[in-house]
């Protein structure tokens, strides 16, 4: 429960909240926008930040956790691995078990390919699992694709490349009759037509959701999918290199068996990357709502065989992660939380924005309240040791303004008005996994606020890719999810990511299986691993560790 000062700070959320339910707070102009990031994002944090020395985005920034992987040599530099002794020959080797690899293998299998899914973890341990809000497409009458992509593309600050974010948004309708089709139990009116809502940034309510397990419930139908079709799924085991033929194609991927430690040789004639995100890295310090395997492995396997990356230097943090109790410090509060009404207050009782600005803005907000106007509210939480990989938390919260990030502060989000303005009941039917989450330790959220702050949520940037899913550079290999950048731009709105998995994977893995029709392998090799390490040496740049990173610092296995 909280302590006497946080239920004094809830006295004055209560004595505000009838006068704020009836006067919406305004929405920031842009330059207000611009002002607030630049100041608090911390994307902005240039000394968060560190120049890639070698490679196709050498001369460029990423977060430095990130670029310490960069700079560390693959783990099979002084392995002998017998690359004549294949144990998978397949079609279509899809790397990662979430949302965007099953959808690539089911697509690929129905194309009738010989495929298979590699995961280090389950298949279904996966960010996909982890979303709860919902999915955007653009499938009412009172809406399009277009008012879909000018949402978005302003969203992420007009940098999403045009052909990923055009193919996102018209085929978001699709995706969402096939999810149907599979079998996921959309929210539904007593007509069967689907209840959207707004998330932030939204033009229209176009967020379909199961209620606040949306990500588990698609995930849940992905799985069955796959597992119906009998589609070969290699668990506990991670792709830690990709292997690439004479003539530069992709080829296949040298496997660990997480159980074992044995090496394993998968060859096949397209590869899909679909690995996810990086929320385990702990960027800057900060907590996260991504699942434990979310270590940007398929970033560092690209980039080591040559395929470019894109916005490498942009993160989401969610401006709503858990900032009170510590047991579930950093978990995601879904964004619906707002959709449906709640307002984010300081701990004076001020409503200090809009509820539904875009999910950077709303951050960097929240981030200003606490470090600037002294306006958050202390927590019992002390400063939390969540170890990154290029620097422990200590030396990241080096400076005051990092160390609100590890614990400490946060502000309100008023939940009790969802059940004033949807009537009682509301939370229950609309956000039960919240309601669930938060009474279990012993905070009812529909009678009390509920305390937040921005946890680590999203990597925007990932490997490039075509509008045909194609990696750059390098022939027969894939991305999709996650893993990719470019299709949001420098900033996602809510529901556009649990889509991307979809859409992008799916066409992934139709393009996967076509390509495998005309694809003839070569002699495969690992050579580009000695040219990557020479290249570090050359740039004085190896940090003498091992990459991919697998799982985060903190795990008791690696
Ligand atoms: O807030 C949420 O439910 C998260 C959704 C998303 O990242 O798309």
């Amino acid at each position: 429960m909280f302590t006497p000062e946080m239920l004094e700070s809830v006295k004055k959320v209560e004595a505000t909240r009838e006068a704020r339910m009836s006067a919406e707070p305004r929405r920031m102009s842009a330059q207000e926008k611009d002002d607030l990031l630049k100041a608090f994002h911390p994307d902005y944090r240039e000394e968060a930040f560190e120049e890639i020395k070698i490679g196709p985005n050498r001369g460029q920034k990423a977060p430095k956790e990130l670029v310490h992987l960069l700079h560390s040599n693959s783990r099979l530099l002084h392995e002998e691995i017998d690359l004549d002794k294949i144990d998978y020959d397949v079609d279509v080797l899809v790397i990662g078990g979430g949302g965007a690899g099953a959808s690539a293998a089911i697509e690929a299998h129905e194309a009738g390919a010989d495929v298979m899914i590699v995961t280090k973890l389950r298949i279904g341990d996966a960010n996909t699992m982890m979303a709860e809000g919902g999915i955007q497409a653009a499938d009412k009458e009172n809406d399009s694709p277009v008012q879909h992509y000018l949402d978005a593309f302003g969203g992420g600050h007009f940098a999403a490349r045009p052909e990923l974010l055009k193919k996102l948004v018209m085929e978001a309708p699709d995706a969402i009759l096939w999810l149907n089709q599979l079998g996921v139990m959309f929210d539904k009116d007593a007509d069967g037509n689907m209840v959207t809502t707004h998330g932030g940034g939204t033009s229209r309510k176009r967020m379909h959701a199961c209620k606040d397990y949306s990500g588990a419930e698609i995930m849940r139908t992905l799985r069955d999918e796959v597992l119906n079709r009998q589609i070969p799924v290699v668990e506990f085991t991670s792709a830690v290199e990709l292997i690439l033929d004479d003539r530069g194609q992709a080829a296949g991927a040298v496997l660990l068996n997480m159980e074992t430690d044995d090496y394993l040789v998968a060859r096949a004639k397209t590869v899909v990357i679909a690995t996810g995100g990086a929320g385990r890295m702990h960027y800057q310090g900060f907590p996260t709502s991504n699942h434990y395997g979310a270590t940007a492995d398929g970033l560092v396997l690209g980039y080591r065989a040559g395929a470019p990356l894109l916005y490498q230097d942009t993160i989401q943090y969610h401006p709503t992660g858990v900032a009170y109790p510590s047991q579930i410090y950093g978990a995601l509060v879904t964004e619906k939380v707002r959709s449906l009404g709640a307002q984010l207050v300081n701990a004076e009782g001020e409503a200090f924005m809009h509820p539904l600005e875009t999910r950077d803005v709303a951050a960097a907000a929240i981030i200003r309240e606490c470090m600037e106007r002294g306006k958050g509210v202390t927590t019992p939480i002390g400063m939390m040791e969540t170890p990154s990989p290029g620097g422990s938390a200590a030396e990241c919260a080096a400076d005051e303004k990092n160390a609100a990030h590890l614990g400490g502060t946060g502000v309100w989000l008023d939940t009790p008005m969802i059940e004033q303005i949807g009537g009682a009941g509301t939370i229950e039917k609309r956000i039960p996994a919240m309601l669930r989450m938060y009474l279990n330790y012993g905070i009812d959220m529909r009678k009390l606020p509920i305390l937040v702050y921005p946890t680590l949520h999203y990597q925007n940037g990932g490997l490039e890719i075509g509008g045909d899913g194609f990696t750059k550079v390098i022939p027969n290999l894939l991305a999709a999810g996650e893993a990719v950048g470019g299709i949001h731009g420098r900033n996602r709105l809510m529901g556009n990511s649990l889509l991307d998995v979809i859409v992008f994977g799916r066409d992934a893995g139709k393009a996967a299986a076509a390509k495998a029709k005309e694809v003839e392998t070569g002699r495969l090799t690992l050579e580009h691993i000695q040219k990557y390490a020479e290249e570090l040496q050359a740039a004085g740049a190896d940090t003498g560790d091992v990459s991919p990173l697998l799982l985060p610092k903190y795990a008791r296995h690696m």
